[in-house]
């Protein structure tokens, strides 16, 4: 009797019970008891100072607190990505910020008491603040000039207007180009050819992040794992253009610091899921032949879950607007691009023995062809069975909408009943290994509306119902 009213309240309060230790098995995600499980949720990265998401209280676009993660459990979230900051970490050489691992800390227990999990994401883009992007404290700026080829214009070439507040390029002139460009700065590129090379020391100071941050969180319920490195860059490809063929960058740069990352982390926490992602280049430039198999021979440490991104804008499309989305709802490019990222990224894992995790997707502003693109990568993900995190719960700093924007119209988007609110993201339990993921009636996976369906979900609604519905039918392509 007592036991059925606490669970009640539980159930009324939205709280959740201890979460599992979730572990990789034979390239799924386990619980403590051997179930299944599939995760769906958003990114949380705030990407300038104080570098977290605001705590004290209730904010449409930028805030984490009671009120965010009750809306995020209620639309079936059970996942956050964090960006723990390394700037916020280690603002000063060898100085490491406790306060600001206290407030991520309580972050993550407060996801927990909801029964959402965190992924712990060291985050970067475009090396640092300096180049239009971040990731890298001040203290590890390492520039020195590459070679210029092609498209890659160095990032002085932009003439950016410095703020004089922060002594960074102007964020809002930095956002009126095509962000991706700055990653291909050679600016950029030489400052990752020097992490690898350990100048200054850069590559430990790197890992020792990992051994602060996994002691931080070592033993915090409800952490799912560490994700390594946010779209880690191939080196000087000016330098050396071999670290542009398929998967050498993956094999000669990340392999090893992966793995240095690896044993730190596991000296502290000994059984979180480590997430590790190939470098995006070629496969995402392209002229150079579309998605290139991950060069790794082994997943760093075991237990571990390959992390992957698709973004049709700058990729597969070269002509989307400011906001992010791509021309039109229809795009054979993106769809080809799309099924190629996720056959791709499940015959690694597969090879790997790891878990395929979509850390990121999205990233566009609510329009149709913003919605056309979130059901065209979910769909992938689906298809594979891959969890996925939308990139990203609130607009923070970069400009765009977030989910909640999606979802309920502020502050920019018109639509209040978007493809991702009917798409019933309600995390999944199996008794086993499940097959195939199916729609609940309210998404209606063969009637969209409104939108035109994805390659998957054509191929889906081509299939007659009882065989769409049975175990095991259903093989992911490649
Ligand atoms: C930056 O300034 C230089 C010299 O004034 C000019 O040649 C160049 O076109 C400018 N670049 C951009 C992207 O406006
Ligand atoms: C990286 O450089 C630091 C400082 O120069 C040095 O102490 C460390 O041993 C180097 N690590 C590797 C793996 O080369
Ligand atoms: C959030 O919205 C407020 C009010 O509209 C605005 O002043 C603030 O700059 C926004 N913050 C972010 C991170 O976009």
């Amino acid at each position: 009797m007592g036991g059925v009213f606490l669970v009640g309240i539980a159930g009324a309060l939205g709280l959740a019970g201890a979460l599992d230790r979730i572990r990789v098995e034979d390239g799924v995600l386990k619980d403590a008891a051997g179930r299944a499980r599939v995760f769906h949720g958003v990114n949380v990265v705030y990407k300038a100072p104080p570098w977290h998401p605001r705590i004290d209280a209730f904010s449409s676009n930028d805030s984490l607190v009671e009120e965010d993660m009750a809306q995020l459990a209620a639309w079936g979230f059970n996942v956050v990505r964090l960006g723990v900051m390394w700037p916020g970490v280690e603002p000063e050489r060898g100085s490491y910020d406790r306060t600001y691992l206290a407030t991520m800390r309580g972050i993550v227990a407060r996801l927990a008491a909801r029964g959402i999990y965190t992924i712990v994401d060291f985050h970067q883009d475009a090396f640092s603040q300096e180049y239009c992007g971040e990731g890298f404290p001040a203290w590890t700026w390492l520039a020195e000039f590459g070679r210029l080829i092609g498209q890659c214009a160095p990032i002085a070439s932009y003439n950016f207007t410095t703020d004089p507040a922060t002594g960074f390029p102007d964020t809002d002139e930095c956002l009126a180009r095509d962000f991706t460009m700055y990653s291909r700065a050679p600016e950029v590129t030489s400052s990752w050819g020097k992490v690898f090379a350990n100048a200054s020391g850069v590559a430990e100071a790197l890992v020792a992040y990992w051994a602060v941050v996994a002691e931080t969180f070592a033993g915090v319920e409800g952490v799912l794992g560490y994700d390594l490195v946010n779209e880690p860059l191939n080196g000087d490809f000016f330098e050396d253009a071999t670290l542009l063929e398929p998967g050498a960058a993956d094999r000669r740069l990340l392999e090893p610091l992966y793995a240095r990352m690896a044993a730190a982390i596991r000296a502290r926490d000994a059984d979180a899921i480590l997430f590790f992602e190939p470098t995006p280049y070629p496969s995402n430039i392209p002229v150079l032949g579309g998605v290139h198999a991950a060069g790794f021979a082994e997943a760093p440490g075991g237990n571990a879950a390959l992390s992957y991104h698709i973004y049709s804008c700058g990729f597969a499309a070269t002509d989307c607007d400011r906001n992010g989305d791509v021309p039109g709802v229809d795009c054979d490019a993106c769809d080809a691009f799309a099924e190629a990222a996720g056959a791709t990224r499940s015959s690694d894992a597969r090879r790997l023995g790891a878990a395929a995790f979509l850390t990121e997707f999205g990233a566009c502003s609510g329009s149709a062809s913003c919605l056309a693109e979130i059901s065209r990568v979910a769909d992938v993900a689906d298809a594979h069975l891959h969890s996925w995190a939308y990139w990203q719960f609130e607009s923070a700093s970069r400009g765009r909408d977030g989910f909640r924007a999606l979802l309920t119209g502020e502050p920019s988007s018109g639509s209040s009943t978007s493809e991702t609110s009917r798409r019933s993201p309600a995390p999944r339990r199996a008794s086993t290994t499940p097959t195939a993921l199916s729609r609940t009636p309210r998404s209606r996976p063969c009637g969209g509306p409104t939108l035109r369906p994805s390659p998957a979900r054509r191929r889906r609604c081509a299939t007659a119902p009882a065989a769409r519905s049975a175990s095991g039918t259903r093989r992911p392509a490649g």
